[in-house]
This record gives C-alpha cells, structure tokens and sequence, in this order.
C-alpha cells in the first residue's frame, strides 16, 4: 500500500501493483552531508529495567541465594532442603515467631533431632538454578543464627557439590549464642574448575534447634561494591556505553511492587515484596543500588516515580504520592541537612546523585485519560516548582492537564510492524513535546531474539535516529532475563543469562553496534528503492466492517453504494443480521450495534462473502466510553486481511489507516490530527475505486490511499549521522531483505572523503539467535570498504545491518 498527499495526481500510480525481488539497480540512498540537522542528545541511547524474568534476584544483583529470607513460598522452603548425613535425623519448618528483625519475618529452623558421632544435619540451597563455584575466588557468606533448645554449635558452612562428594571452600563458626546474632564468613576456592551444579549448606554437628535468617553468599561483585552486582552482566552492559538507566520499571512501578523507602537501609530492614511479574522480590538491588548502578556505568538515571496506577481509585488522594516522589528525589540528589539526603549518606553514598529525568507512572493509557490529566498535575507543579531543572515525563501524548518536557511512547510488535513504523515519528508535530520510547522490542514469536527480530528493531531505530530532533532517549525492553523456564516472564529480551554465563541477543549486537557508531549530528536521509515491478498484484475487494479497541462504541445507518445502486443497507431497526462478530461482545438493538467488551481489537463485519471493489461505505459512529477509538473495515476478508480505519485511538490525537495483509499490519496514509468526543455521532466514509481510497469524516475529506498489495515495500532502511569534530560520517543501513541488495550512497556537497571506510557488520539467516550454548553465533564482523567516494555503491548482504565511518577530509 502507498499512501498519496490528498492533492497529488493518481493515475500515476493506479493499476500498478508492486511485488518484491533481488534488483541490479541500486538502492540510491542520499546523505546530506552539507545539511546537518539536530543534534543527538548524549543521552540517546539508553537501557530500561525493571524486576521481571529474574532480572535483579537470580540475575545481576549477584547474591546466590535463592530464597534467602524464605519469602518466596509462605508455607514451604523452597530450594531449601535438609541434608542428613547417615542415620542422622533431622528436619526444615517456616517459622512466623520471634524473628530475626520485622523485616524478616520468617525464619527458616533446622531441627537436628539426632546425629551420630560424626555425623552432621544441614540445611542446603541450590541457588538461582544453579550455584555457580569459580577457581580461587573468595565468596561472602552471612546469616543471622539464633541456637535453641540447647544447640550450642558449632557450624560448618560450606561451598560443595550438588551431591556434596566434593567440599569447594568451608568455614565454621566455633559457638552460636542463645539470641540472634549475625555472623560473617570467606569461603575461598582454591584450583578448582568452575561448576554450577553445586549447593550451599549450613551443618549442624549435635541435636537442638538452629533458627536462620537473611542467608547470604556473594561472590565478587563489580566495582567491588558490598551488595553489588554481577560482574559479568554489568561488564554486558557497560560494553552498550548506555547513556541512561530508566527505572524501576515497567510494571513494578506501580504501588504494591516497589515501595522504594522498604528497599534502603541494611537488608535486615528491607522487606521485599510481592514484585509484578509474580515472584517474591528481595528489593536487595534497591534505590541506593539502582543509583550507584547508574553511577558505576556512567548513565544518567532517568527515575520513574509511582503514581498509582492499577492501585489508587481514579479519585483518590494522589497527595501521599506526590510527596513520596519529592521524597525519592531528596533522596537522590539532596545534601545531609535534608531528611532524605541524609539517608542516603547514611546508607554510604556521601555526595548527591546527578538527576535530569523523573518519569511519572508507567503506561497510564490502562486508566482513562481524566485520571491521568488529574493525577500528572499535582505531581508536574510540586516537581517543577522544587526542581525546576529536572525534565518531567509523562506517559501518554493525549495529556492535557500540564505540557510535560517529554512523552514515554512504547511499542512491542512483530518485525514487519517495526519496519513499517520506522516513519512513525517522520511526521511527528515538531511543535509538541519531546519524545522518549521508553520501551520497544520487536518480537516475531515467543522465542529467544532472532537475526529478523534484529533486523525489525534495526530499521525500528534508524527511524529514532533520523528524528532524533524529537526523540531525545530510546531503550529496548526487556533489558534481561535468565534462561531459566522457571525465570522468565518474557521470553522476548535483550540479554540472556544462567547462573554462570551472558549471551547478547542479535538485538543486543545491533543496539552495540548503533550506540557506538554514531556521529553527534543528524544528517538528513533519504532512501530511494530500487524495486521490480512485475504483474500486476490484482486489485483488492472485500466486505466492511465496524470495531474498536477496548471500547464501548456504538455504529448505525450502514450503507454500501455503488453510484446509485445499494449494496447493502441496515434498513433502519434492523439487526445487522449475517454480520459476523470476529472478536468482542456485540449487539444490535433498535438498528444501533453496539460493542460492550473490554478485549483489545474487537469487530464485526459483513459475511455476506462481499467481493466490493467500487462502492462507497457509510456509517455513523459513536464513542460510549472506554479506551479505544472508532473503526471501521474495507477489503475485509478475514481477521488477517483487511484495511482498517480508526479516529479516536491512537491517544485519541490521529486518524489511523491499517493495512492487514496475511496477518502483517503496515500503517497506512497521513499522520491527520483527530480526536473525538465521547458520546457525539460522527459519520465515517470510505470510497472506494479501484485502488484509490478516500476516508471522509462528516463529509470532509480525511486522507487518501492507494493500494499496492504486497509486503513488506520497504526492505532498506538508513540513517545518518555526523561527528562535527573529526567531519566524519556514520551511516546505519539495514536489509531485510532475504537476498544481497546494492545501495548507491550519494553524500551531497561532493565532500572529499577517505578512499577506505571502516565499520560493523551484523548478519546471518533471519532465523538465527543467540543462546547460552551458541553464544555467539550472530556477532559483528569487521567490515573495511574500500574505493569509497562521495558516490560509491555497496552492497548490502542479505539480511544484514551495517555500520559505516566514512572518514571526511576537512
Ligand atoms: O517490558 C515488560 C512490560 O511491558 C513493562 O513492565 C510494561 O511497562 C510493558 O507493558
């Protein structure tokens, strides 16, 4: 499909289907070097995080306990287990009484009941599947042990295998007292080979009762922060030179999840919680943590403060939370005569953090648009009004009630939507605020990160990148996950892990490659395919249809005319009888149909077997309430083919036209500002010819599209920047293409320019992905150019993504 200015000629274009192939021609892609456009900002490229797939817990915070204040199940130990050596007798329980601190409010009791001479009972746990035991390497055990009925000690604590044939590293502590006390031990490996299939264990030598909580063990952590996290997973991350951490979430923003005064302090005073994606998360990664992250990696903290989506009533007092925010931000960035400045000194870290960035909420579009407009301007007046620095996001573009400096837009779709959306922003109202994608992923299938996953995210990012006036920050989510079945939530994810190794996704590689190569100017692109025409794809027809998206919508006077001859008419009380409803909860009454579900896309359209290809389709509209907009179908065939006109969605600020073609969704037609009001009729108009369609809105004339079946029309993708120190150019191209195609790159201005270029290049069969076992099957080769002038041609191999320094002699 193409869409056409509403003013530009058509016969250009009608009768000429377009279908895909290898070309000789090259793609002509037109640099212009001698017109540099905006800056990047420094910040651009970013990571998000939140707890989810075991991110924090069993990821890069680096503790190796698994369940080590026995939080995870209420009623059992899970990943505990009692150990008894022969003809020892011995057991584990939970219990609630007389705990080691509130915080920890349960207590894990070994009970040795009987032990023979030699003989030991212990209290074992396997770890974040998997303990992973490294060569000569020292590891930092601790607990809080409390001995009674008349257990005295001592303890052994011990680094072993899985069968405990073989003892790692042990320590002991000679005497326990009768209340609780922390003790503190090095367990140090000597020449060892490094395994995971290994458990942690505390032994017991004579009956009584040991009470344990906040069991812990660390490695070697980064930065060798006490508390800290991963090495490996951070040396990952750090290798993406992220500009920005967005936090706490995601999902776990909200209330409930991550109530960030419980995660300061010592560990014994830090509950953990409930967390978003259904485990129990021990918060030990906590707001110090995600700051000295920031500060470890060199990024800016881009703070997401709760607003109580999902847990305040639409009308309840947001005042507390507000004041939480201004709380959070004191913490961060406030001196020691400030309460919670003065906290964070006391918990270690002296000087302020540097703060630009407070979010507020996460993806407020589930609550209606009246509570997030009454709950933003609190938050936006008390922030700017003590900080007027920081730089406040919202989380939705239809926000009325105060101009937020930028807008947290997110997008997950497959990698055919990402492509076709690399435009999105190409029209973006300059004159509104900025823009942070403050999540994207492209995902194909419920499966690790695929070459056409990257590929997708690849072209989904030379779109940022070129309107990179506007947007000011991006980051792929979700940023980890471990392997583990048990682990994840998402499958779909930048950064994969076990217990012991890191593997980067092809995205990860790509967004390396991107965030590393780049120039701090954007150089306006333009990309000229080179495409085949062969016969004519035949002209699509169909039946109409009506839909929302989690809207409560109603529709009315259907009408299908060919000039003067009636197709199909809803005579007026009738009951859309042979309408078939796809998705959603429809009904007609009194000649209204009407939807009353709160699923995502639902609609109905006419079954009649329609094969229209000339008519014109009326129908009058109208919003009830709910989240979507109003939509109506052409070409409708089945649920994966059709066109799709909306008003009213999109944050109710666009008109939207979709072409659905075998299941690929491919935006359509202008960016036309659109919103509706809830509750008043509109009649929506589609006329067909042929291949033109035109899409009126109470008679005027919204937008018209021609149709040219077949996907995906675009399969090259670039953008362009420049360092305005050295002069050289950065050129990102991608093909998604199955097969090699030439780009001709013309850099305007004739610029004298080195006659070899260096870069990157990523590629591999669209099928291939990265895994614990094949880390590195799809990594960045070298890529050298050589005969390179201010016009030269390279090819780009099939399925790839380049990264090209064009040096300019200045
Ligand atoms: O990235 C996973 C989840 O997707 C995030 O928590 C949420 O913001 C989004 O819906």
């Amino acid at each position: 499909m193409k869409s056409l200015n509403v003013f530009t000629s058509l016969f250009v274009l009608a009768g000429c289907g377009i279908c895909l192939m290898a070309s000789a021609d090259p793609t002509v892609i037109t640099v212009h070097v001698d017109k540099p456009g905006a800056k990047l900002n420094s910040d651009f490229y970013g990571l998000m995080t939140e707890e989810i797939n075991h991110s924090y817990d069993g990821g890069l915070y680096a503790e190796l306990i698994q369940n080590r204040s026995f939080k995870d199940d209420p009623n059992t130990p899970v990943h505990w287990s009692v150990i008894p050596s022969v003809s020892a007798v011995g057991s584990l329980s939970l219990s609630d009484n007389d705990p080691a601190a509130p915080a920890l409010n349960k207590t894990l009791e070994l009970n040795i009941k009987s032990v023979p001479v030699g003989g030991t009972v212990g209290a074992a746990n396997d770890g974040f599947w998997g303990l992973p035991v490294k060569p000569r390497t020292a590891y930092n055990a601790s607990f809080f042990a409390e001995a009674t009925n008349g257990f005295t000690g001592p303890l052994t604590v011990s680094l072993e295998s899985a069968d405990g044939h073989t003892v790692y590293a042990a320590a002991q502590v000679p005497a326990l007292s009768a209340g609780w006390q922390q003790y503190n031990l090095q367990l140090k490996t000597g020449r060892i080979t490094a395994s995971t299939n290994n458990r942690f264990v505390i032994y017991g030598f004579h009956p009584g009762t040991v009470r344990l909580s906040l069991v812990s063990l660390f490695p070697p952590t980064y930065n060798n922060r006490p508390n800290g996290n991963r090495i490996d997973l951070m040396e990952t991350l750090g290798a993406l030179k992220p500009g920005f951490l967005r936090f706490p979430g995601g999902n776990f923003v909200d209330p409930g999840h991550y109530e960030w005064k419980k995660t300061i302090g010592p560990l014994s005073s830090r509950p953990g919680g409930d967390g978003a994606w259904n485990y129990h998360v021990s918060d030990g990664l906590g707001i110090l943590e995600f700051f000295e992250w920031c500060e470890d990696l060199n990024m800016q903290p881009v703070l997401d403060v709760t607003d109580g989506r999902g847990w305040l009533p639409g009308n309840g007092d947001v005042a507390p939370l507000v004041q939480d925010a201004l709380d959070e931000i004191e913490y961060a960035t406030g001196g020691p005569d400030t309460v919670w400045g003065a906290k964070r000194i006391a918990g270690g870290h002296t000087a302020p953090f540097p703060l630009h960035y407070v979010e507020i909420g996460n993806e407020d579009f589930f609550d209606n648009l009246d509570v997030y407009n009454a709950r933003f301007a609190p938050f936006f007046d008390a922030i700017r009004a003590k900080y007027p620095n920081l730089l406040i996001i919202a989380t939705r573009g239809d926000i009325t009630s105060r101009v937020p400096d930028m807008v947290d837009d997110h997008y997950y779709h497959n990698p055919q939507e990402m492509e076709a959306m690399s435009t999105h922003y190409d029209n973006y109202n300059r004159k509104g605020p900025k823009i942070f994608v403050g999540e994207w992923r492209t995902s194909e299938a419920e499966h690790l990160v695929t070459m056409n996953d990257a590929l997708g995210d690849a072209a989904w990012m030379t779109g940022l990148e070129r309107n990179a006036d506007v947007v000011q920050l991006e980051c792929y989510a979700p940023l980890l996950f471990n392997v583990n079945p048990a682990a994840y939530n998402t499958p779909v994810n930048e950064i994969g892990y076990d217990s012991m190794s890191v593997f980067g996704t092809p995205s990860y590689y790509m967004q390396k490659m991107f965030a590393l190569g780049h120039g701090d100017t954007v150089l306006p692109i333009e990309v000229a395919a080179a495409q085949q025409s062969t016969t004519p794809a035949p002209i699509s027809s169909g039946g109409v249809g009506v839909g929302t998206f989690r809207g409560n919508v109603e529709f009315r006077n259907v009408k299908v005319a060919h000039g003067d001859a009636v197709l199909y008419q809803e005579a007026a009380g009738a009951s859309f009888v042979g309408w078939k409803p796809y998705f959603g909860d429809w009904s007609s009454a009194d000649g209204v149909l009407s939807q009353a579900g709160t699923i995502r896309d639902c609609y109905t359209a006419t079954a009649a077997g329609s094969k229209w290809t000339d008519y014109s389709y009326s129908v009058e509209a109208r919003k009830v309430s709910g989240e979507g907009g109003l939509s109506v179908f052409v070409h409708f065939n089945d649920p994966e083919n059709f066109v799709r006109w909306e008003i009213g969605g999109r944050e109710n600020r666009e008109s939207g036209i979709d072409d659905m073609s075998n299941g690929f969704v491919q935006p359509l037609g202008h960016h036309v500002r659109v919103s509706i009001e809830n509750g008043r009729w509109y009649t929506m108009r589609v006329d067909v010819i042929g291949r033109d369609m035109k899409f009126y809105l109470d008679g005027n004339l919204l937008d018209e599209v021609i149709d040219t079946p077949g996907h995906p029309e675009k399969t090259v993708f670039a953008s362009a920047t420049k360092d305005s120190s050295s002069g050289a150019v950065w050129l990102h191209l991608v093909n998604t293409a199955a097969f090699a195609q030439p780009v001709r790159l013309d850099l305007t201005g004739s610029p004298r320019v080195d006659s070899t270029a260096a870069g990157q290049i990523l590629k591999s069969d669209a099928a291939s992905y990265n895994s614990i076992t094949n880390p590195t099957l799809v990594v960045p080769q070298k890529l050298t150019i050589k005969h390179v002038s201010h016009s030269f041609v390279y090819t780009l191999p099939a399925n790839s993504v380049a990264v090209i320094d064009i040096g300019i002699q200045q």
